[in-house]
């Protein structure tokens, strides 16, 4: 007798633990579906490569993360070393300096989570979206084609 109300309060622990771990999984990846696009825009990623004029920051459009293979843009954000072996720090780009002195703090999972949106749902769409919030940048390009 004494017994069988133990069985079932561990029968109900273990329950709530199922429970409670699949709760976990589902919120954790709905987090993780803006996590990567919250570390872009935080990071400064989306700042640097869209929304600051060409004649002060010259980054590339983020697209070319789609040129990157996991392992390759973990390098590059870890070291400033880019696809190709070009060393950004030691030729003086900004990118090289933000990789080595903010980039490698990442996590492994954040920089997967970083890698993910950029590959999947950063489009030329909302490059030029991001592009047209600063109108300035626009006056600028007109100017340079003069
Ligand atoms: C402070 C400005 C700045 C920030 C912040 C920045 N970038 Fe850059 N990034 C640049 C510049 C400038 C270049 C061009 C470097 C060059 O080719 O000389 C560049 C180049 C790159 C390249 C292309 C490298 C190649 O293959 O030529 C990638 C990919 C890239 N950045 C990704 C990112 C990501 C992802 C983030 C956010 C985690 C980020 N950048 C944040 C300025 C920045």
């Amino acid at each position: 007798m004494r017994k069988m109300p133990e069985l079932m309060g561990k029968t109900m622990l273990i329950r709530v633990l199922l429970v409670t771990l699949a709760l976990a999984l589902v919120t954790d990846a709905r987090a993780s579906d803006s996590e990567g696009k919250r570390l872009a825009y935080v990071l400064g990623c989306v700042n640097c490569h869209h929304q600051t004029p060409r004649d002060i920051i010259n980054a590339p459009p983020l697209v070319i993360v789609q040129e990157y293979s996991i392992e390759q843009f973990r390098v590059l954000l870890k070291t400033g070393v880019t696809s190709t072996g070009r060393n950004l720090a030691d030729i003086g780009s900004i990118m090289g300096v933000v990789a080595i002195e903010q980039f490698s703090h990442l996590l492994d999972d954040e920089v997967t989570l970083l890698y993910d949106f950029l590959l999947k749902d950063w489009t030329q769409a909302t490059a030029q979206q991001e592009e047209s919030k600063i109108p300035g940048l626009y006056k600028f390009d007109e100017e340079a084609v003069e």
